[in-house]
């Protein structure tokens, strides 16, 4: 594939964990093509690190990226959200790091058969891993209220009453440009010359319905929290402000310290060059 995956903020990923000792244990959740996790390796030379997709292909480019480090990297199939299991099939007990890199990688973009971008006509997917509810079912199953409340908390979408009611109106859906369009006429005419915004939100919406985006972010901190060990680090990368807010207040709560109020942004230089790390925020907290 000629795809590439540029990593967001890596320096500030590695920076966060400026607390690593030789031989700790660092847990990436979101491994991807894995270029986070290869900073952190290279960078922290000692340091072991677990490494988390739910995505079969993201964990087979990662394997290819990462293999000069050996022993020093074992890899796994599962969702964050199981990862107390992996711990306790490992025997660990306490990790020294976290990172979540949420969303998608570019690799999943760019495949137009996964069905995440409005760009290309694929077919109504976006499951990041084998999970059974897809964008389809999504799409041509729920009841219309339901749907548009996905559309209105997960894409705070001000058309989520209107599109909810065409899609339901013109199903069965079967790809992504059928949707796009269906999204368009649904929106009045006065609304329509910034259609990508909304088309935009309605796919974030679907897809954060379809991958349960929230609730296993929720249960990763949680995780988190009983795992890092005292001064032990966590790094949250979102993409929007509905995770965002999810990690601020996780990371207010007791156990948790921030180590800066504000979230790092990339900087000019970064936005520029890759347009997907425009909308990025990171924040660490360290485990009291
Ligand atoms: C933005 S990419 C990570 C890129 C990576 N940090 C890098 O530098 O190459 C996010 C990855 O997290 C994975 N992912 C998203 N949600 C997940 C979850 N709940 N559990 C496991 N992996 C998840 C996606 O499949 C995707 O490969």
């Amino acid at each position: 594939m000629s795809t590439k995956h540029v990593s967001v903020l890596l320096n500030e990923v590695i920076n966060s964990f400026e607390h690593l000792e030789s031989e700790d244990l660092v847990v990436d959740s979101t491994l991807g093509g894995g270029g986070h996790a290869k900073g952190i390796l290279s960078v922290y030379p000692h340091v072991r690190l677990i490494g988390l997709d739910r995505d079969d292909n993201a964990l087979e480019i990662a394997r290819g990226n990462l293999e000069e480090f050996g022993k020093r990297v074992r890899l796994f199939k599962s969702n964050f959200s199981d990862l107390d299991n992996v711990f306790e099939s490992l025997k660990i007990s306490k990790v020294q790091a976290i990172l979540a890199d949420l969303g998608m990688s570019s690799f999943q973009l760019d495949d137009e058969k996964r069905g995440f971008s409005f760009r290309m006509n694929g077919p109504l997917d976006m499951r990041m891993g084998l999970n059974e509810k897809s964008a389809y079912d999504v799409i041509n199953t729920y009841r219309e209220e339901e749907l548009a409340r996905v559309i209105y908390e997960y894409g705070e979408e001000r058309f989520s009453r209107r599109i909810a009611r065409r899609v339901v109106e013109k199903r069965p859906i079967y790809t992504t440009s059928e949707l796009v369009n269906v999204i368009i006429v649904a929106m009045p005419a006065s609304a329509r010359k910034r259609w990508k915004s909304t088309v935009i939100r309605v796919f974030q919406a679907v897809r954060i319905e379809v991958n349960e985006e929230l609730k296993n972010l929720k249960t990763l901190i949680e995780v988190a929290r009983k795992y890092l060990s005292t001064n032990g680090r966590i790094t949250v990368i979102s993409f929007h402000s509905l995770e965002d807010r999810i990690v601020k207040r996780a990371f207010l709560r007791e156990e948790f310290i921030p180590i800066s109020k504000k979230p790092v942004l990339p900087s000019e230089n970064e936005r520029r060059e890759n347009p997907r790390s425009r909308s990025a925020k990171l924040r660490t907290a360290k485990k009291a």
